[in-house]
C-alpha cells in the first residue's frame, strides 16, 4: 500500500476532508502532523455532516488507526470534546486514536495572548482563528512549551507550569494590562486532562515509522494549505507551522523517501479566510457563500472568493512536489457563462509568473486572465470523465496544462459518491478513460 501525503494547494478549505475520507477506504493508518484546531474539515456521510478540527477525518472509516503527530499543537479540552462527540454518534475512538507524547499543548495563556496580541498589532494583524496556535508554536520555538507527555506527571507538570505561568502572567499584566491567569487552577485542570487522555498517548513516531516501512499504507492528512505555510506562504498572512508536504514529514517523523504520492487538493476557484493577498479576488462573490458552504468550518467567517490562480497552484505543485491533483467543487461553477483563469500578473507594467515576495507589491498586482466559456449545465450527476460537458473538460485540461500536473480525481458535490476518479492512486491505472 502506498504512503500518500494530501496537501491543500491554496489557502486551506480546499475540501480535503472528503477526499481524505474517500482515500482512507484503502489505507490502514491516517495521521495529522501539523496545525491544531485552527483547521476544520466538514465531511458529509449519507446526508450527515461531521465537523472535525483535530482528529483525522480517517476516524469516520471503521477500519483505520488514526494518529496525531508531534508536529501538531493540541488543545486537550477540544480534543476530549471531539472524542466525546464522535463516541456519542456511534464512532468508536478508543483504541483507534493515538496521540504523540511530544505534540505541544495549547494552554489558556496561548488563547488569551493570541487575541490580546491581534488587537495590539495594528497594521500587523493577521486575522487569526484565535485558537492560540501562534503563541503555542512560539513557546515551542522558545523551548518553554509543554508537551502532551508532560501532562501525565503531576509534579513535573506543576513545576513546569509554575515557572511558565510566572513568565506569561508578567507578559499578560505588564504588556497587555490584562488579568493574570490562575496557575494552580491550570495545573489541576491540565492534570485532569492528562488522566483522561492517557489511554490515547503513545509513541506515534514508532508506530508510523513501522507502518511506512512495512508498506501498510499511511495517509498524511494535511491541514490548512500551501499558502498558509510560515516559510513558503504569503507571510505574514500565514499560520505558524509548515503546512507544505515537507512539513508533514517533519511533523510525523518520517523521511521524504517513504512518500509514494503527494496529492494536491485544489479548489476549482480560489477562496481564503482572514487577511492577506488573494490576487484574483472579486468584489462581488460569484457564488452564494452559504449555498457553496463558503463559511470557514472553524470560525464561521465568510470566505473571500476569486478566480482560479494557476500561477499559485503551479508554484504549489513545485513546492510540494505534487504527483497529481484533485480538483474540488467544480459544480460551483456550473451556472457561469464564462470562467477566468489567472495565468500571470502585471506589476508596474512588468509581467510576472510568480507571486512577488514583498507584501507591498500584492495590492498593485493585476491578474492576467485566460477567459474560457462556461458550461451552464449541472455536473452534479457526472460519475465519469465522459459525462462532463465539453467546456468543463476544457477548463480542467487547461488547469492541468498550466499547473503542469495531472488531475487524478474530481469532486462535484459534498457526498462521497459525487466524485469522478480518473487515476487510481493505489493501482496507478486510469479509471475514467479520457
Ligand atoms: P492561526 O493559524 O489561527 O494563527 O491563523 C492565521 C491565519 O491562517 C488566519 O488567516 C486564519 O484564517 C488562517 N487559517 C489557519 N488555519 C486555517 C485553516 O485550516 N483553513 C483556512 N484558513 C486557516
Amino acid at each position: 500500500m502506498p504512503n500518500i501525503i494530501v496537501v491543500g494547494a491554496q489557502w486551506g478549505d480546499e475540501g480535503k476532508g472528503k477526499i481524505i475520507d474517500l482515500l482512507t477506504s484503502n489505507v490502514r493508518h491516517v495521521i495529522r502532523a501539523q496545525g491544531g484546531n485552527n483547521a476544520g474539515h466538514t465531511i458529509n456521510i449519507r446526508g450527515e455532516d461531521f465537523k472535525l478540527h483535530l482528529i483525522p477525518s480517517g476516524i469516520l472509516q471503521p477500519h483505520t488507526q488514526c494518529y496525531i503527530g508531534a508536529g501538531t499543537v493540541l488543545n486537550p479540552q477540544v480534543l476530549l470534546e471531539e472524542i466525546a462527540g464522535l463516541e456519542k454518534r456511534g464512532i468508536g475512538v478508543r483504541g483507534r486514536l493515538w496521540i504523540s507524547k511530544t505534540a505541544h499543548v495549547i494552554l489558556p495563556h496561548h488563547i488569551v495572548i493570541d487575541s490580546l496580541l491581534e488587537k495590539r498589532k495594528g497594521s500587523l494583524a493577521v486575522g487569526t482563528t484565535g485558537r492560540g496556535i501562534g503563541p503555542c508554536y512560539s513557546d515551542k520555538a522558545l523551548r518553554i512549551g509543554l508537551r502532551m507527555g508532560d501532562l501525565l506527571d503531576r509534579d513535573r507538570l506543576r513545576t513546569h507550569l509554575t515557572d511558565l505561568m510566572a513568565l506569561k502572567n508578567e507578559e499578560i499584566v505588564k504588556v497587555y494590562g490584562a488579568e493574570p491567569l490562575d496557575a494552580e487552577e491550570i495545573v489541576r485542570q491540565y492534570a485532569d486532562f492528562g488522566q483522561q487522555l492517557e489511554p490515547y498517548l503513545s509513541n506515534v513516531e514508532s508506530q508510523i515509522s513501522h507502518a511506512v516501512t512495512t508498506q501498510e499504507g499511511v495517509l498524511f492528512e494535511g491541514a490548512q494549505g500551501t499558502y498558509l505555510d510560515v516559510t513558503s506562504g504569503t507571510y505574514p498572512f500565514v499560520t505558524s507551522c509548515n503546512t507544505v508536504a515537507g512539513g508533514m514529514c517533519v511533523g510525523a517523523g518520517v523521511g521524504p523517501r517513504h512518500i509514494d504520492h503527494t496529492l494536491g487538493i485544489v479548489k476549482a476557484y480560489s477562496t481564503r479566510v482572514g487577511n492577506g493577498p488573494l490576487p484574483t479576488e472579486i468584489a462581488e462573490n460569484f457564488v452564494d457563500p452559504v449555498a457553496a458552504r463558503e463559511l470557514g468550518t472553524t470560525t464561521g467567517r465568510q470566505r473571500r472568493q476569486g478566480w482560479f490562480d494557476a500561477v499559485l497552484v503551479k508554484q504549489a505543485a513545485r513546492m510540494n512536489g505534487f504527483d497529481s491533483m484533485v480538483v474540488t467543487k467544480l459544480d460551483i461553477l456550473d451556472e457561469l457563462s464564462h470562467i477566468k483563469i489567472c495565468t500571470g500578473y502585471l506589476l508596474d507594467g512588468q509581467e510576472l509568473d510568480r507571486l512577488p515576495t514583498d507584501p507591498r507589491d500584492w495590492e498593485k498586482l493585476e491578474p492576467i486572465y485566460q477567459i474560457l466559456p462556461g458550461w451552464q449545465s449541472s455536473t452534479r450527476e457526472a460519475r465519469h470523465w465522459d459525462d462532463l460537458p465539453t467546456n468543463a473538460q476544457e477548463y480542467l485540461r487547461t488547469i492541468e496544462t498550466l499547473c503542469e500536473t495531472p488531475i487524478s480525481m474530481l469532486s462535484i458535490g459534498p457526498e462521497r459518491d459525487s466524485t469522478i476518479a480518473i487515476l487510481d492512486l493505489f493501482s496507478k491505472k486510469e479509471t475514467s478513460h479520457r
